[in-house]
């Protein structure tokens, strides 16, 4: 099997150790030299394709290798939303598939079910307001993460407030997290952002209460779980024919799960 990892930095070398391990060697590219595209003749004929790059060169990419043939892809990527729908057109016009997503790890898919359960349980009842932190290494270019906004609009969906507006806005305004100045307003959801040292990822929900606080975490330890979810995605596009065009990391977590569910039913 001829399989390419586009990126040739952190989460691309996870990646490619976590092949190794199940005995599949990849060729990891990193920026290509000339034009910024891949030649398709140079990468022979492509089996599998995880891109873990940068956003501006998603869609090349993807071209280079529906060239080279490649019909299943696992893209990693973020920060290529603008391109997505051309994305998708090519997929669907060379009836490929690719599971796309911000956050490939396992866990992170799973607290992101358990925190709109339990957004939607705190909400039912009077008191608890809720509060996000997190924490990523110094270099990190998003603020909030891209999984701390979903955690975001999760709970303000989950508690359906009549402040959902001002609540789904200070998602958006969070860059400000950390550092305004004063106390949180009225029914502002709070998140407070941390970047420092060399944290792969943090995420920290809380419902406080005034005699009581509930916290939900979810801790990276390393880029392993990225790694271990692009296999999953990956094994979820060779186990079956799936539909042309991007799949959510969601349609790989549910069968996953239901399977599990089942088996122990
Ligand atoms: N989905 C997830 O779970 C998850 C987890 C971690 C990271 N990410 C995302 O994955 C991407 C990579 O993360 P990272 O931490 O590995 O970043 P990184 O360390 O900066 O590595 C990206 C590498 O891709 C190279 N590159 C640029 N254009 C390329 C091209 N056309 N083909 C192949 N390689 C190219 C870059 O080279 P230059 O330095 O020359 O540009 C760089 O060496 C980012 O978008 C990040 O946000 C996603």
């Amino acid at each position: 099997m001829n399989t390419i990892i586009f990126g040739d930095g952190n989460l691309g070398r996870a990646i490619a150790a976590a092949l190794r391990e199940t005995g599949t060697e990849p060729r990891i590219l990193g920026r290509p030299a000339t034009n910024g595209r891949h030649v398709p003749d140079a990468l022979g004929s492509v089996d599998m394709v995880f891109d873990a790059s940068r956003g501006d060169a998603v869609l090349t990419n993807v071209e280079s290798a529906l060239a080279a043939g490649c019909r299943r892809f696992v893209i990693g990527t973020t920060g290529w939303d603008a391109d997505r729908p051309a994305v998708d057109g090519v997929l669907r016009e060379a009836g490929a598939s690719a599971v796309v997503a911000a956050n490939l790890s396992v866990g992170a898919a799973l607290f992101l079910r358990i925190v709109e359960r339990a957004a939607a349980l705190y909400g039912a009842v009077d008191g608890f307001e809720p509060y996000i932190v997190e924490w990523h290494r110094r270099n990190k270019r998003d603020r909030p993460s891209g999984t701390a906004r979903e955690l975001a609009r999760l709970i303000v969906a989950g508690e359906g407030t009549a402040d959902d507006a001002a609540r789904a806005g200070t998602a958006d305004d969070a860059a400000r997290a950390g550092t305004a100045d004063g106390a949180t307003r009225a029914g502002e959801l709070e998140i407070a952002v941390v970047r420092a040292g060399s944290s792969p990822g943090m995420h920290l929900v809380g419902f406080d209460a005034p005699g009581e606080t509930i916290e939900l975490r979810l801790t990276a330890r390393d880029r392993s779980a990225y790694a271990a979810g692009a296999l999953a995605a990956a094994a979820w596009l060779s186990a079956a024919s799936r539909s042309a065009g991007c799949h959510p990391f969601d349609a790989v977590i549910d069968e996953m799960t239901q399977r599990t569910l089942a088996a122990t039913a």
